[in-house]
């Protein structure tokens, strides 16, 4: 499978503005380390942090490499450590001022002074909060942008505005500086091994296409749950809530792929046309369709209006369940559920695809078939089926097949999100990155759902409590049991427990 793009180019300079914050720091600079070390940047590249905080160059070092995981104390990987801080330096500066960025500008022509060739390709990483995004956007292509040869392009991430209005203005507000065509928008569940994974799983095996459609499909659940709170957190996380924070971005974009129609080739357009168009087949989400909840102390653990960065009061959602209806011919009247949670009783994402019960008369009440996609942890895909119990006497039994990553690619290294979508924006593959259109179709099934919790509309809807540590609110039970969804493998554990000895 093949995939078209520009290869990766020489003469490279990578920009990361924000370069002193979290997401630079736990994800970014890890990202381009792991690219780095792998041989994956072009031999000759250079790295710029660039933030307000006036910092020197060790301390710089030292931040940029804080998340780099060595925990072998290995030589080898200190060796790459040390000649990664000696391509990366650092500027500070100020966002709003157009002089910061022409000194900027004067550090990337110092170092492209030692080229050999007349190409100079920039990459403008944004690992910045949207209140700077615009000031930033408009003084990089002010002020720092090549013309005399060679590609400009930025690299942007959520959050895309809070509702239809406001992503509608910070995109073409973004747009006036930067083209499509040089943007590239994370998500970073489009960068995770197992998402990708699902476009090979559905259409690179007839077996598995052929009952990918309501006539045997129950229902679909997608499921993010987080075994912590805000912590700290707080203040960011009430602005937005769990919906804007997991599900209007990072499993929307998983649902996109599961119930997509086969796209005429691999390249960026193609998939990215076959996403919308599905998404625009789905209504706005109706409040019946929601389920609330927001964590309260248990288990020796703080509530979320315990955090101190928290509003008193506030009915922010810290655990959302919506379901969404696609109107095609493949989808009709199957329930896509979408749920997230924060301070749950495990970490895992995963796609639960529940088949519909088989025809009564040989059987009764024997489990149905379930198909899940573990997106992480242990990434592991796993069919549920019925099979005869061994022995003397024919009886159904529910077991299930097993392709769990760890045993049957145990040599192989999964790479990070961040990895595989820097590697892809150097390359200018777009195909793993949010179109404008498809952020406009996303947010319009959102907003009125949005609006309605914001209080825009009214009350503000009160969320139902839930413990700290436990599987989310009560009520989720009866949720998910009104759109089809049997629990009908009592006593069935999935055996992940036997992957602790891999
Ligand atoms: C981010 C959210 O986009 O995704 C966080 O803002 C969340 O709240 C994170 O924790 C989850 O990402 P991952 O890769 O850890 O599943």
């Amino acid at each position: 499978m093949e995939t078209a793009h520009d290869e990766l180019k020489d003469n490279t300079i990578i920009v990361v503005l924000g370069a002193s914050g979290d997401l630079a720091k736990k994800k970014t600079f890890p990202a381009l380390f792991g690219l780095y070390a792998q041989n994956y940047l072009p031999r000759d590249v250079k790295i710029i942090g660039y933030a307000r905080s006036k910092m020197d160059l060790p301390e710089f070092h030292k931040r940029a490499t804080s998340y780099i995981k060595n925990p072998d104390d290995s030589p080898e990987i200190a060796a790459k450590i040390q000649d990664f801080k000696d391509i990366s330096t650092y500027l500070a500066g100020s966002y709003e001022d157009g002089a910061a960025f022409d000194e900027l500008n004067k550090r990337l022509e110092d170092i492209e002074a030692g080229y050999q060739s007349k190409e100079c390709n920039r990459i403008f990483y944004l690992a910045l909060p949207p209140s700077v995004f615009i000031p930033v956007a408009k003084n990089l292509k002010e002020h720092c942008y090549v013309t005399k040869g060679g590609v400009n392009r930025i690299i942007v991430e959520k959050p895309f505005g809070k509702d239809l209005d406001s992503a509608r203005e910070l995109l073409s507000s973004l747009k006036r500086y930067w083209t499509e065509d040089e943007t590239f928008r994370i998500d970073h569940y489009l960068g995770k091994e197992m998402v990708k994974n699902i476009l090979v799983l559905r259409f690179a095996n007839v077996a598995m296409n052929a009952a990918w459609d309501k006539n045997s499909i129950s229902n679909v659940q997608i499921t993010f749950k987080e075994p912590f709170g805000t912590e700290g957190r707080g203040g960011y996380f009430d602005e937005f809530g769990m919906i804007r924070d997991v599900l209007q971005n990072h499993l929307l974009q998983v649902l996109s792929i599961i119930a997509m129609e086969r796209p005429v080739s691999f390249a960026a357009e193609d998939i990215r046309d076959e996403k919308v168009k599905v998404l625009r087949a789905i209504p706005p989400i109706e409040r019946d369709d929601t389920l609330l909840g927001q964590y309260v102390a248990a288990n020796g653990k703080p509530g979320y209006l315990d955090d101190d960065t928290v509003p008193n009061n506030s009915v922010c959602p810290t655990f959302a369940a919506t379901t969404l209806w696609v109107h095609n011919p493949r989808w009709e009247g199957v329930p896509f559920i979408l749920k997230a949670g924060k301070a749950l009783n495990e970490a895992k994402v995963e796609v639960r695809i529940q088949f519909k019960d088989v025809t009564q008369g040989i059987f009764k009440d024997i489990a149905r078939n379930e198909l899940v996609i573990r997106i992480q942890p242990s990434e592991a895909v796993y069919l549920k089926l019925n099979a005869k119990t061994p022995g003397l006497y024919t009886r159904a039994m529910p077991t299930e097949m097993d392709l769990t990553y760890k045993r049957r690619f145990s040599e192989a290294k999964i790479p990070e999100a961040y990895e595989a979508l820097i590697l892809d924006a150097m390359k200018g593959d777009h195909s793993n990155f949010v179109r404008h259109d498809e952020l406009d179709v996303a947010w319009k099934i959102f907003t009125p759902i949005l609006h309605w919790i914001d209080g825009k509309d009214g009350p503000r809807p009160r969320p139902v409590n839930y413990p700290y540590g436990s599987r989310g609110p009560k009520e989720l039970e009866a949720f998910v049991k009104k759109y089809g969804f049997k629990r009908n493998t009592e006593g069935y554990v999935w055996p992940v427990s036997s992957l602790a000895s891999l």
